[in-house]
């Protein structure tokens, strides 16, 4: 049981003392005609209580084909709005809107307009990694996920260059796993180029047996050391059928969650960082419990987005669903 403040702020109605913050949220989504989707590195409270928890791609698919009137989005900014894009009608919260994203950030729509705009005699296929904004997403042919991006990059236009945006790390790794040339745009995710050759070696040395998973957000360096990349569904998958006993989990720590209650019996240790023994994406850690239930309570923050973007953004994404089934 969760104790709470009674005292209301910003005319946010608090929740009462010592209510059941777990229950409650479930008795709101009943009243809302609500659905929880949750992203993979959510904390624990927050993935016990979601209807769904999920890459990227597994949650578009539950964001298409919910039929609740109000989406929760738990995860971050560009997974929202990409719900909201495919959803119009509904309405769609995300318990704190602050909760961004370093790759998205890397991009803004304005420079990636302007550089296209630039190089115009390039006429490029744009294929955008779905973490990227709703704006970057209207100027892009199709979308990928971590979990789909080699069947994606495979079905491209062959007489088209393609630029990459804007994770370089992900555009490098696939370009590795299927031989096309890409133009990167030099975008990282700021957690995930925190794993080093060093700290990833150096845990390996204490389990030598343990293969290392490791999510292609990483760089080209701590990607060599893997023995498995993959997007953070594939994962539960992997270590599922492997033989193998334990895993280095090279990804954003709310992953080991998800594996330990999903491949029970198995050891995951998390993917060391130089400074830190696991990796938390402050982004995706913003959402809390509370701020769930406050968002059902208050029915906000809600995403919202000009109609002409949405149209627009909303073409590559559905390119992308038709795509990858
Ligand atoms: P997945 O789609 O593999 O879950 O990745 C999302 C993400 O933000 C990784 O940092
Ligand atoms: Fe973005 Fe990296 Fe956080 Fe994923 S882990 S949401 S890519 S900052």
């Amino acid at each position: 049981m969760v104790a709470l403040l009674e005292t209301a702020e910003n005319g946010i109605v608090a929740p009462r003392v010592g209510l059941d913050l777990a229950e409650d949220i479930l008795r709101l989504k009943r009243e809302r005609n609500a659905v929880i989707l949750a992203h993979n590195y959510q904390v624990p409270e927050i993935q016990d209580v979601a209807d769904f928890v999920g890459d990227s791609l597994g949650l578009s698919y539950q964001a298409q084909k919910t039929d609740a009137a109000v989406i929760v989005f738990c995860g971050v900014h560009f997974m929202a709005e990409t719900a909201k894009i495919v959803n119009p009608t509904k309405t769609v919260l995300l318990p704190d809107l602050e909760a961004g994203c370093s790759l998205s950030e890397s991009c803004p729509p304005e420079k990636l307009a302007a550089f296209l705009q630039q190089h115009a005699d390039k006429n490029y296929y744009v294929i955008a990694y779905i973490n990227c904004s709703a704006g970057v997403k209207a100027l892009s042919d199709v979308i990928v996920t971590s979990g789909n991006a080699i069947k994606i990059v495979e079905a491209a236009p062959r007489d088209r260059n393609i630029l990459f945006v804007p994770d370089q790390n992900l555009g490098g790794w696939v370009m590795e796993q299927t031989g096309r040339k890409m133009d990167l745009w030099a975008g990282n995710c700021y957690v995930h180029v925190e794993f080093t050759r060093q700290s990833i070696e150096r845990i390996h040395e204490q389990y030598p047996d343990a293969p290392v998973v490791a999510h292609p957000e990483c760089t080209f360096a701590v990607r060599l050391l893997a023995d498995e990349v993959c997007s953070t569904e594939k994962m539960i998958g992997y270590c599922k059928d492997s033989p193998a006993n334990a895993f280095i989990i090279v990804t954003e720590s709310g992953m080991l969650h998800r594996l330990r209650k999903e491949v029970p019996g198995k050891l995951f240790i998390p993917g060391p960082t130089d400074n830190c023994a696991c990796a938390d994406c402050r982004f995706m850690k913003m959402n809390t419990l509370e701020k769930l239930h406050a968002a059902l309570v208050n029915m906000a923050p809600e995403i919202t987005m000009p109609e002409e973007i949405r149209r627009r953004a909303e073409k590559p994404i559905l390119r992308m669903l038709e795509l990858s089934r």
